[in-house]
């Protein structure tokens, strides 16, 4: 059998932790590109998170939802909800979302996408 360890792609989505932390705000869902990929970048009390900006229900922009308690968001659509840490399916309706390490350092803002992303 063969098994493939791919490295992570790693993109710089700001410039630094302060820039991140002006354009992201808190509970604000926002879209960024990291490469050619659209993410939904949310920015919560204890840092960044990071999940596919297409719902996996319909394809609804995420980024357009809203923030919930206990750190979920509800997409706009049709207002299923997901763990913005996990991307899991919080009603059970349909595929988790795929959630991505986010790094906050002083020197930026940092995003690691798999190569099958
Ligand atoms: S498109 Fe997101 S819940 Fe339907």
């Amino acid at each position: 059998m063969w098994f493939s360890r791919r490295k992570p792609v790693r993109f710089k989505l700001f410039a630094s932790s302060e820039e991140a932390c002006a354009q992201i705000a808190l509970h604000r869902p926002a879209k960024v590109l990291a490469g050619q990929k659209e993410i939904c970048l949310v920015r919560l009390s204890d840092g960044f998170y990071a999940v596919d900006n297409a719902c996996p229900h319909q394809g609804a922009p995420l980024s357009e939802g809203k923030c919930l308690q206990d750190d979920r968001i509800e997409c706009p659509f049709h207002r299923y909800t997901f763990d913005l840490r996990s991307g899991k399916d919080l009603k059970g309706m349909c595929n988790d979302l795929k959630a991505y390490p986010v790094e906050l350092r002083p020197e930026g803002l940092f995003i690691d996408l798999n190569d099958q992303a």
